[in-house]
């Protein structure tokens, strides 16, 4: 299938955006934290989804999903840690996010999971997003990384923000800009855990990342415009001279 993702050029220029993970937000006051947020200079809506059995953690589901479709003025960054994707697709699809990730752990890539995941996505009218756990070979994505639009690393074990970053992810995201370049595709490439403007986020960047997560780094001291900015300068400064 046709590859949605926006060409090499357009991407070369963009800047690399920022999606706070609302997972660190105020949950009694989600709709103030996410206005906050969005003045205070987020490009997305991290929006993470668990289901208290492919992670150990049970956050929130659809109906919240469609609650933040009503008030957010930027897009939604909806990613899936469920063990049955295809069955929760629909569920979240019906709400448009503008992204939506699934685990490359939760589907069976021999029996073609993968593309009925990114065809099903893609038919809802989203951007179709896989993610990797940190243990799991990039490589695996390379039969369908034309097809994506954006490339998830998570940088911790998916379940629960505040983690460390895990030393290395860097290096999975050059690999998968390699695979990438080898098919001839661009898709973003996010990462996610302990970023903040910190060295995680510097290597990440250098490296090839175009999209940046970071949930306790925006929410947890201070001002979110502050803690946005902070990041944002620390990516800049590792993206000037980036390859990519
Ligand atoms: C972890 C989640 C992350 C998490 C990030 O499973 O996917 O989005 O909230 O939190 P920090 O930035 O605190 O590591
Ligand atoms: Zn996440």
């Amino acid at each position: 299938m046709k590859s949605h993702a926006p060409s090499k050029e357009s991407r070369m220029h963009s800047d690399v955006r920022i999606s706070p993970s609302i997972l660190s937000a105020d949950f009694m006051n989600m709709e103030r934290d996410i206005e906050a947020i969005t003045m205070g200079g987020a490009d997305l809506i991290h929006v993470d989804v668990m289901d208290g059995h492919f992670v150990p953690n049970l956050t929130i589901g659809a109906p919240v999903v469609e609650g933040l479709s009503h008030v957010a003025r930027i897009p939604l960054d909806v990613h899936l840690m469920v063990s049955n994707p295809l069955d929760q697709l629909p569920w979240f699809l019906k709400h448009a996010p503008y992204l939506v990730t699934v685990h490359a752990e939760a589907l069976d890539a021999e029996a073609g999971e993968f593309s009925q995941a990114i065809d099903a996505i893609h038919a809802a009218g989203s951007k179709a997003c896989i993610a990797l756990r940190p243990d799991t070979d990039v490589d695996v994505l390379a039969p369908v990384i034309a097809d994506l639009d954006m490339v998830l690393i998570m940088s911790v074990y998916p379940g629960f923000s505040g983690q460390s970053y895990i030393g290395g992810s860097d290096a999975r995201v050059a690999r998968v800009v390699e695979i990438a370049r080898a098919a001839g595709a661009s898709p973003l490439i996010e990462v996610d855990g302990g970023l903040g403007a910190n060295e995680a986020t510097r290597a990440v960047v250098a490296a090839g990342a175009d999209v940046l997560v970071a949930g306790s780094a925006v929410f947890s001291n201070g001002d979110f415009a502050t803690n946005i900015a902070a990041i944002r300068a620390a990516a800049s400064e590792a993206r000037t001279g980036c390859a990519r």
